[in-house]
């Protein structure tokens, strides 16, 4: 008998009492050895996918066949998304279609504009665009249609769409009205355009651009696996994706982006970075944008966020928050051996591009559609129900006692 069981041995209970139950009988395979199990998944092998390649040998992430450094250096947010949703890069004239596409899609219906109205001004952006997003379903011609190519025109529309909602959704909290999309510019430059209400610079257009490259895939992550865990129960496409951005919210997740930069905040600057950090360390914090589950010799993306964020310092001669974030890094590699996670220069960049902290998220998520969509369709193509199995803990059966029975 395992030590580890919560079931007595046979020998210590007769088998005619009311515990003797079916879970407890020797040859229940509860009775037998512990089967092996990994907590949180840690290294289990899940699913099949042809959709990125996060090597951590070379520290590079590939996506369709593409090394996402290229990316970033060669393509726009558009290509990319393109890319995951059709297999492989666009020809010029398929990304012209995509992106005219694109901007046709870029308004929201009044009804849901009414919600981003009437929510409270405390509710958090990320609650408020899950919300949008699950409701955009109600207005969507293609809803009731789950094939390939309906689940990507509805793709379209909401990598269309969600930088509106984003958008809109802060300004009405600030009592501003919401800002008409820019037909002239992209996914990066148009989010810009209406967050800010005016037109953004092309260094600012330019380093969205990347952090929206390096946040669209990353294999079977919390948020993706959620997403494809709801898509092969044949759950439709808006709730597949609203279970990621449900998903993505946690700080473990996408959340560790504004949770990192209001540690920057709270630490206050380079002075007082080292000494915070041995504080956190010694409090057993743990440092938010540091760390993942894939990379223990850091994270393929960060490079090229890092580069960004020094861009963007230079542009705007404000350096103290890239050198507070130098300290903090050079101080979890020498005492704990731990990179900072791409969340981590994208924080920093974010805010000195002057973007809302509460935004940050929802932001990952305006791309990261893109990413949990071709997870959804590889999904229901192979599709079979994800439904794991569990070691159970609890008691054994015990007698039910009537309600007026019990004490
Ligand atoms: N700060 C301090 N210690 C950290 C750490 C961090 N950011 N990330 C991991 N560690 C430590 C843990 O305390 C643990 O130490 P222990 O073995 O002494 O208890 C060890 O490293 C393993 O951490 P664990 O949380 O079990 O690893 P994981 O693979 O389950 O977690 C993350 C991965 C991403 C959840 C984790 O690194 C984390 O919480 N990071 C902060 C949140 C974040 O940035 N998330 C975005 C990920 S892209």
């Amino acid at each position: 008998m395992p030590s580890h069981s919560v079931f007595p041995k046979t020998s210590e209970f007769p088998l005619t009492a009311p515990a003797a139950t079916i879970a407890a009988h020797p040859e229940s395979p509860l009775m037998s050895e512990k089967p092996a199990y990994s907590p949180g998944l840690e290294g289990v092998i899940a699913g099949e996918s042809a959709i990125s390649y996060i090597d951590t040998t070379l520290n590079r992430l590939i996506i369709r066949g593409y090394d996402l450094v290229a990316l970033t250096e060669h393509a726009s947010y558009e290509e990319l998304a393109y890319m995951l949703l059709y297999g492989d890069l666009p020809t010029a004239t398929e990304l012209d279609s995509f992106n005219a596409t694109l901007r046709q899609e870029r308004t929201v219906p009044e009804e849901i504009v009414s919600i981003l109205r009437q929510a409270p001004a405390s509710v958090h952006p990320m609650s408020l665009l899950r919300t949008a997003v699950s409701a955009l379903e109600f207005h969507d011609p293609d809803a009731t249609d789950h094939s390939t190519q309906a689940n990507i025109r509805k793709t379209i529309r909401l990598i269309a769409k969600i930088p509106t909602l984003i958008t809109a959704g802060h300004r009405l909290s600030q009592g501003q009205e919401p800002v008409v999309p820019h037909d002239d510019l992209g996914q990066a430059g148009n989010l810009l355009y209406m967050l800010h209400g005016k037109e953004p610079q092309a260094y600012e257009i330019a380093a969205m651009n990347v952090s929206l490259i390096l946040y669209a895939e990353h294999g079977f992550n919390a948020s993706a696996f959620a997403s494809r865990v709801t898509a092969s129960t044949l759950g439709n496409l808006h709730a597949a994706i609203t279970s990621g951005i449900g998903t993505l919210a946690g700080s473990l997740h996408g959340g560790a982006n504004e949770a990192a930069m209001e540690m920057l905040l709270e630490i206050g600057g380079k002075d007082q970075a080292e000494a915070w950090v041995l504080d956190a360390l010694q409090q057993k914090k743990k440092i938010m944008g540091f760390g993942h589950r894939e990379y223990k010799n850091g994270d393929s993306r960060v490079p090229s966020m890092k580069a960004v964020g020094r861009d963007i310092a230079d542009a705007t001669g404000d350096k103290d928050w890239v050198e507070t974030a130098d300290i903090v890094e050079a101080t979890m590699d020498r005492e704990k051996g731990i990179f900072p996670n791409v969340d981590f220069p994208c924080a920093y960049t974010y805010y000195m591009m002057g973007i809302p902290i509460p935004l940050y998220t929802p932001i990952f998520v305006s791309s990261r559609v893109a990413g949990w969509a071709a997870h959804i369709i590889e999904q229901l193509e192979h599709n079979r129900l994800i439904r794991p199995n569990h070691i159970y803990t609890g008691p054994e059966e015990k007698p039910l006692q009537p309600l007026a029975e019990r004490g």
